[in-house]
């Protein structure tokens, strides 16, 4: 199975980068690529720019990226409710190029925040929105409290949520089979 890594931001210590590369771990049989939005940085979407310019080479790369990938194991930090600007912008290039640019990609959709709602704002958002652009969404989860619920060393200590996670993975484990 090949396995594309996203955190929804460019911070470089993104809880969502370092959560969505532990969940990626999960999948032991995957062939896994660790994916940064700060490796595809592009200028603010702008229609006149794109008149001018047209679509930045990072967009074009970043689908192809995404679309050598079975699954995408992805999560979204938010920011006031909903995905980061740096997120959105690549997002509304992305649909410049391509308006289905997840076609064929299952997608486990994810997000996590210090706070008590664990992302649920942005979550929902992508849940709405990414099948519209072709993402085949496979498993979804929020994680609350991340740095209480997050060891760096042991991983997820919350049995109860790791319970959770765990079957998630596995379902989307059989779907490979
Ligand atoms: C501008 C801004 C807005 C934020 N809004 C929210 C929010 O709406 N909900 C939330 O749970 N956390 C919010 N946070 C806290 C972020 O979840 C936290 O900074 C988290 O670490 C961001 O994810 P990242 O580390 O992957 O970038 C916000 C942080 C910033 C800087």
């Amino acid at each position: 199975m090949k396995i594309k890594v996203l955190g929804g931001s460019t911070s470089k210590k993104s809880i969502n980068k370092i959560w969505a590369s532990y969940v990626a771990g999960l999948f032991d049989e995957g062939q896994v690529e660790v994916l940064d939005l700060n490796d595809y940085k592009m200028p603010i979407y702008d229609e006149d720019y794109e008149q001018e310019h047209g679509v930045p080479f990072e967009a074009i790369k970043l689908i192809e990226k995404l679309q050598e990938g079975e699954l995408l194991v992805i999560s979204l930090s938010e920011h006031n409710g909903s995905y980061t600007a740096a997120f959105k912008n690549t997002f509304d290039w992305l649909s410049r190029v391509e308006s289905k640019f997840f076609k064929g990609i299952r997608v486990f959709l994810m997000a996590t925040s210090p706070g008590s709602r664990g992302g649920i704002g942005v979550l929902e958002a992508a849940r709405a929105r990414f099948p519209i652009h072709g993402a085949d969404i496979v498993g979804q989860f929020s994680l609350p409290f991340f740095d209480e619920n997050f060891k760096f060393e042991k991983g997820l200590i919350n049995q109860q949520l790791k319970d959770r996670l765990f079957e998630e993975v596995n379902n989307i484990k059989h779907l490979f089979k």
